[in-house]
């Protein structure tokens, strides 16, 4: 499965025949100056919660390509008043069969306002199963035990998990995370883009490998294979 990193805690997995985007910020992103937004196709954008560093450039993109974007209930409301009518709206704790595979919506322990200061609802990750590949994006949030329940659902291939601490758990925790869920593969995302979460890639690398896990850090545009 092809997977393509946009920067922070954007990427873009092709899945089913499906491209599927999550939490698109790269036009605000410094980083990410190389990426012409206008170049990204998309079936569906998946949005973890309403922060801006996950959302910024999720109304242009849908707008362009007509993806359907898929979030919480209240990220769902706010978009469809932008002008973004193709929405499916999720909570935690359900699932959805899309064409591509199914979506399960997990808790995560973060915040979620939108840009303009609405609600946002509550901040999830999520579950996503298919025939081919399986993988959880947790989103932002803290290391948390219940992590521990995606193993019992699914042997996942591989995780997204943050580490840049400060705003989310660090790579310490990170690690703490693979464990549970018994990944052996980690791509790690929101590091790097402010200056509170800046890493020493060599010495989190190390820390992963160090586990047995290995930490996959993509150039920003950089494809790779899971
Ligand atoms: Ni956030
Ligand atoms: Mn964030």
């Amino acid at each position: 499965m092809k997977l393509t990193y946009y920067g922070h805690s954007c990427f873009l997995v092709e899945l089913g025949g499906k491209k599927i985007l999550f939490d698109p910020f790269i036009t605000p992103n410094e980083l990410a100056k190389e990426i012409n937004i206008n170049t990204i196709e998309a079936d569906f954008i998946l949005i973890s919660h309403g922060h801006v560093d996950h959302t910024a450039d999720c109304i242009a993109i849908a707008n362009r390509t007509r993806a359907q974007v898929v979030c919480n209930w209240e990220i769902s409301e706010w978009l469809n008043k932008q002008g973004v009518q193709n929405t499916h709206a999720m909570n935690i704790g359900g699932k959805w069969n899309f064409d591509f595979g199914t979506v399960r919506c997990i808790n995560a322990v973060h915040s979620s306002s939108l840009p303009d200061g609405t609600y946002g609802g509550n901040p999830m990750g999520f579950l996503l199963t298919s025939p081919g590949k399986s993988f959880y994006y947790s989103g932002d949030t803290a290391l948390t035990m219940d992590m521990q329940l995606i193993n019992r659902w699914t042997q996942i291939d591989f995780a997204i998990l943050p580490i840049g601490d400060n705003f989310t758990m660090d790579y310490a925790d990170a690690i703490e995370a693979a464990h549970m869920l018994n990944a052996t593969s980690v791509l790690g995302v929101h590091y790097d883009t402010f200056p509170p979460i800046k890493i020493n890639h060599h010495q989190v690398k190390q820390s992963f490998a160090t586990e047995g896990i290995t930490l996959h850090l993509p150039k920003i545009g950089e494809s790779i294979d899971f």
